[in-house]
């Protein structure tokens, strides 16, 4: 439940060619997660959310990657409250204030987008103050891991900034899963790990691609499976948030890749969150 298998531990550098092409798979993936999120009722289950998910797929053309991935029943993941990640799409409906994770991962013309989204069913209005701070922060957290993804950091300032971020808000990183590198497959070489310490690892370089995704508990990190062989949960049955992106390093900086058409608010608390950005606001 740990690792995530690759091919071999080669971190494959992506051309400006395929970026373009990961952009497009990113966008499929992003519209999904931004449908889900639109499209949740009270009262609808799980399975809706997956059947929304698989017409979206098989409207452009794109594959679901987790569809068969070590036997994985569903199209997409579906994780609510104290479930983590890899909630198996099912008869469970939802109800006004749970917190659901989707996690959508689809090859489009063969490349791979990885998102996941994080939201309230009914709203952000419908979660209780505390959770919808948890949601902020796991989502801030991602950013400024995010914003570490250029050429030269190493590979843990990613984790580093990410949990240094979560504790100072008195929250948990959960430790038993990890972020990817993106491309061809949806695992790829390097493993990222979602906390420090800072300064080890591969040097980012321009081409990389990886999926980061923080999952961040309210209470402590230890997480648990269930019977069904896939579902994580929280073992003192805490909330948790799960936010993804794919990313590409290059040589101006991070480029979110699995970004709909319409997200200023995302590429503005990049820039907000991003070093450069914290020094501008301090002259
Ligand atoms: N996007 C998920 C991840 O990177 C993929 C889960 S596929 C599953 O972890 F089969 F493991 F569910
Ligand atoms: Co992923």
């Amino acid at each position: 439940m740990h690792l995530k298998p690759t091919a071999d531990n080669t971190i494959i550098l992506k051309s400006a060619r395929e970026i373009a092409m990961m952009r497009q798979a990113g966008k499929v993936v992003a519209d999904v997660v931004r449908a889900l999120e639109q499209q949740v009722q009270p009262g609808m289950t799980t399975q809706d959310l997956d059947d929304i998910a698989a017409r979206m797929f098989a409207a452009v053309g794109a594959e679901s990657t987790a569809l068969g991935y070590f036997g994985y029943p569903g199209n997409i993941c579906v994780s609510v409250n104290d479930e983590v990640v890899h909630g198996i799409p099912g008869k469970r409906k939802l109800k006004r204030g749970d917190l659901v994770k989707c996690d959508v991962a689809a090859r489009y013309r063969g490349y791979v987008g990885d998102r996941t989204g994080c939201f309230g069913v009914g709203g952000p209005e419908a979660l209780p103050a505390a959770t919808r701070q948890l949601v902020r922060v796991t989502e801030e957290a991602l950013f400024r891991g995010i914003s570490r993804a250029r050429p030269g950091q190493r590979l843990s300032d990613i984790g580093a900034a990410i949990e240094d971020y979560v504790s100072l808000h008195g929250m948990s990183v959960v430790r038993d899963f990890v972020g990817h590198g993106v491309g061809r497959n949806m695992h790829e070489a390097p493993q990222v790990q979602h906390h420090g310490p800072a300064g080890r690892g591969p040097v980012l370089r321009e081409g990389m691609c990886l999926a980061i995704e923080p999952q961040v508990n309210l209470g402590s990190a230890a997480v648990r499976m269930l019977d069904d062989g896939w579902t994580a949960v929280t073992v003192d049955g805490s909330l948790s948030a799960h936010f993804e992106h794919t990313v590409a390093v290059t040589r101006d900086g991070p480029e979110i890749l699995t970004l709909a058409d319409n997200e200023p608010h995302a590429r503005e608390l990049l820039q907000l969150v991003s070093p450069q950005g914290e020094k501008e606001r301090t002259v």
